[in-house]
């Protein structure tokens, strides 16, 4: 049944992680977006597992109940992928133009891609002209595999929805940035998104993506690493880990295993940036926006400030966007805002965007 009252172009996002799946819808408002609906519904561990969904009907399951509770109308969805089945990389080639490119991408692309190119689809973006003044042009080049997107695009369809775009979770916090933060020529920022299983770091240069990394690493880290020391279940120590209490577990090696992981993930952070930096000589990043879930872990924002030496900010996805409070409580948007920075990415995409 058409419901008239709702545009054909109005989407709804669906950010599936490995610890939940977030469901955010805007609206235009007079200045910019307005929240129209937001939720989330957490998964076992065992049903995505290093970007791979293991167990569709759990996550299946977990949409169809998101919606039904969020009385979500729309059937155009956009969703994302992580780093752990996306390839992301800047590559030189000789200057044409984004016709042309179209037309001989996929013979380009092949030698960039570990994997037979009938496998993956591409796409891509013209950055400019090379830096290096070779008389080539930079572009990012994005290459996923068919059947990761396959999984995706099922799970949506099972859940009754129509999957209208797949777009990457780097480029989802790109859109949320320019959202909600003004863009500086020429400056450099990271955003990082720390979630359960994987971190994006994105590096934006006047707003634009120019480099990309994912690292298999996140808040199931802290969680293992409680389960090893205090020789719990992972379930206790998740709970742990969230400031709840379990009963016969004496909480107190707690924070220690928080501040070991953190100066880990603060590490592997700065590496990141690091080799960023060393790959563009005489750039360096400004400032950092923490992202996802993990962004809340007590501590973390500042020992990632003080390891990589560049100021921390937990970004804020709803910061431009206008929230009801009689029907989104303040206290709820702003305890839960660093989950959704995917997501109100993803929600600002319309039906026809590329
Ligand atoms: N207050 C908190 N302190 C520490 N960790 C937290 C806190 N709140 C959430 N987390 C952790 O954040 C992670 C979930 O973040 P997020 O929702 O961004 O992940 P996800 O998108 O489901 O996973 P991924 O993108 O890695 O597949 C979990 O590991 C969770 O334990
Ligand atoms: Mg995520």
């Amino acid at each position: 049944m058409e419901l008239p009252f709702f545009k054909k172009t109005d989407v709804v996002a669906l950010d599936i992680g490995s610890n939940s799946v977030k469901i955010i819808q805007l609206a235009p408002a007079k200045k910019g977006w307005k929240l129209v609906k937001l939720g989330m519904s957490q998964l076992p561990p065992e049903a995505i597992v290093d970007g791979s969904i293991i167990d569709s009907m759990t996550v299946i399951n977990a949409v169809k109940e998101l919606i039904a509770q969020q009385d979500i109308k729309v059937k155009n969805t956009v969703s994302a992928l992580t780093g752990h089945s996306v390839i992301i990389k800047k590559v030189n080639l000789p200057v044409m133009s984004e016709a042309e490119l179209a037309e001989s991408i996929q013979w380009e692309a092949e030698q960039y891609i570990p994997f037979p190119i009938t496998d993956v689809n591409i796409d891509f973006q013209i950055l400019g002209a090379d830096t290096e003044g070779r008389g080539q042009m930079e572009v990012m080049l994005v290459a996923v595999k068919k059947d990761v997107i396959n999984d995706y695009t099922n799970v949506i369809k099972e859940a009754g929805m129509i999957p209208v775009i797949v777009d990457v979770d780097s480029f989802a916090l790109e859109n949320m940035f320019e959202v909600n933060y003004p863009v500086t020529p020429n400056e450099n920022i990271a955003i990082i998104n720390i979630g359960a299983t994987i971190t994006s770091i994105n590096v934006l240069r006047s707003g634009i993506t120019i480099f990309t990394r994912a690292i298999p690493l996140g808040g199931n880290q802290f969680t293992e690493e409680m389960q090893k020391t205090l020789g719990i279940s992972f379930k206790d120590a998740e709970t742990l880990k969230l400031g709840g209490e379990v009963s016969g577990v004496d909480a107190g090696g707690v924070p220690e295993v928080i501040e070991r992981v953190a100066g880990n993930v603060a590490l592997e952070v700065k590496r990141s940036i690091d080799f960023f930096v060393g790959g563009a000589p005489g750039m360096f990043v400004s400032k950092i926006y923490l992202s996802g879930g993990c962004a809340k872990a007590k501590g973390l924002p500042a020992i990632i400030q003080e390891r990589a030496a560049i100021p921390v900010e937990v970004v804020n996805p709803f910061a431009n966007i206008e929230c009801n409070p009689k029907k989104f409580a303040p206290d709820y948007i702003k305890d839960s805002a660093s989950y959704f920075g995917v997501g109100v990415g993803l929600a600002v995409r319309k039906v026809g965007d590329k």
